[in-house]
């Protein structure tokens, strides 16, 4: 019924008819419609094509930029609490150093009570010829000896030279800090140079000790490597990150143990913790940015993720091995050799 009502319906062969000259005309028309459809098409296309990678381009640039400022806000977040122990660590032989100058002050006073018996002593020897009686200058001596019983000389000179040995030894701690976090923070060279690791491992640990010394005995074995091309205060903050992860794991006392040596082409840092390990799961996930196992507001878990990226704008490596319960190791290699070119710090 449907299939004859649509025959029905259907054009006949006569309605349907056309010159041959019409449909050659009529097809010319479709031709040129058509070309013109697939000239805007193209149009459309290339043009939503450069739209399109514009829009890409932008999203990289700002993906790029957020990245910059997350390295530079977690630098800014590692070196205020950098800042805080290094400043304890300048604040203790600061203490003592001032301690002790108190002391010397005490101890120059009795000395001083003391110089003026020997003087007055010379005086009146000089005199000898003159109004003062021998048997009067005999009697000076006993004065003088109560003196140097009374400020008890002979300990007095013995501290002193214990104070200022110590004052010493605090003025040399205080350069090495000072100097050592001028070294780490390589103000106004954030660039690509010629970098001593060994030389950068030791400002580091000079700058994290006052993290690391309640709970961690800090084992060095830093072997000759050579000079690489590497932008190093980058690097320390790999080191940074690396090393508070480190002690963050170990729960009372434990030890962490840097290794440096040259193995084949590579300079390679091994950084091995008594800690508390990472479970197998975890592994693959700790370089993720945000991926954190610390209490909220203890970690952003950002640390690992720029520890990586810095490794690789250095085309290096970075592996870690780890056992629950017995420890980490996270063992960074990076090209000894003219190459690399990591660029400006991100941060
Ligand atoms: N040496 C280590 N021992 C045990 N776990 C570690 C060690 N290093 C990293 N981790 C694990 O990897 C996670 C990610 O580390 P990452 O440094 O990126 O972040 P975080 O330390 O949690 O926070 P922050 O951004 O403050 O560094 C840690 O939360 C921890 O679970
Ligand atoms: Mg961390």
């Amino acid at each position: 019924m449907q299939g004859k009502e649509r025959m029905k319906n259907e054009p006949s062969v006569q309605e349907n008819y056309m010159p041959a000259d019409r449909i050659e005309k009529k097809a010319s028309q479709v031709g040129e419609e058509l070309l013109l459809q697939d000239r805007q098409l193209s149009a459309l296309m290339s043009g939503s094509k450069a739209a399109l990678s514009q829009r890409l381009e932008k999203a990289l640039i700002d993906l790029e930029n957020t990245q910059t400022q997350l390295i530079q806000s977690e630098k800014m977040a590692s070196l205020g609490q950098l800042a805080a122990g290094v400043a304890h660590e300048i604040n203790n032989p600061t203490g003592f150093i001032s301690s002790n100058l108190k002391t010397l002050a005490d101890y120059q006073a009795d000395l001083m009570h003391l110089v003026a018996q020997y003087r007055a002593f010379k005086n009146a020897f000089k005199d000898k010829d003159g109004d003062v009686p021998i048997e009067a200058l005999g009697a000076m001596i006993p004065q003088i000896e109560a003196v140097e019983k009374e400020i008890d000389i002979d300990f007095v000179c013995k501290d002193i030279d214990e104070l200022i040995g110590e004052c010493r030894e605090g003025t040399v701690r205080i350069k090495k800090i000072v100097d050592d976090l001028k070294h780490f923070a390589h103000p106004g060279q954030d660039k690509v140079q010629d970098t001593d690791i060994n030389r950068e491992l030791e400002s580091t640990l000079s700058v994290v000790n006052n993290e690391l010394k309640y709970k961690a005995k800090v084992i060095k074995e830093l072997n000759p490597i050579p000079i690489i091309k590497a932008n190093p205060q980058q690097l320390n903050q790999v080191f940074v990150n690396i090393l508070v992860n480190a002690v963050q794991a170990i729960d009372n006392c434990g030890e962490i143990r840097i290794v440096t040596q040259q193995v084949d082409g590579h300079a390679q840092i091994r950084i091995s913790d008594t800690g508390c390990g990472i479970p197998q799961e975890n592994l693959s996930k700790i370089f993720d940015a945000f991926f954190t196992t610390k209490a909220v507001g203890k970690g952003t878990g950002l640390g690992m993720n720029i520890v990586y990226q810095i490794i690789k704008k250095h085309r290096g490596d970075i592996r870690v091995e780890s056992r629950v319960g017995e420890g980490t190791t996270f063992t960074v290699s990076l090209p000894v050799g003219p190459s690399q070119d990591p660029g400006q710090s991100p941060g």
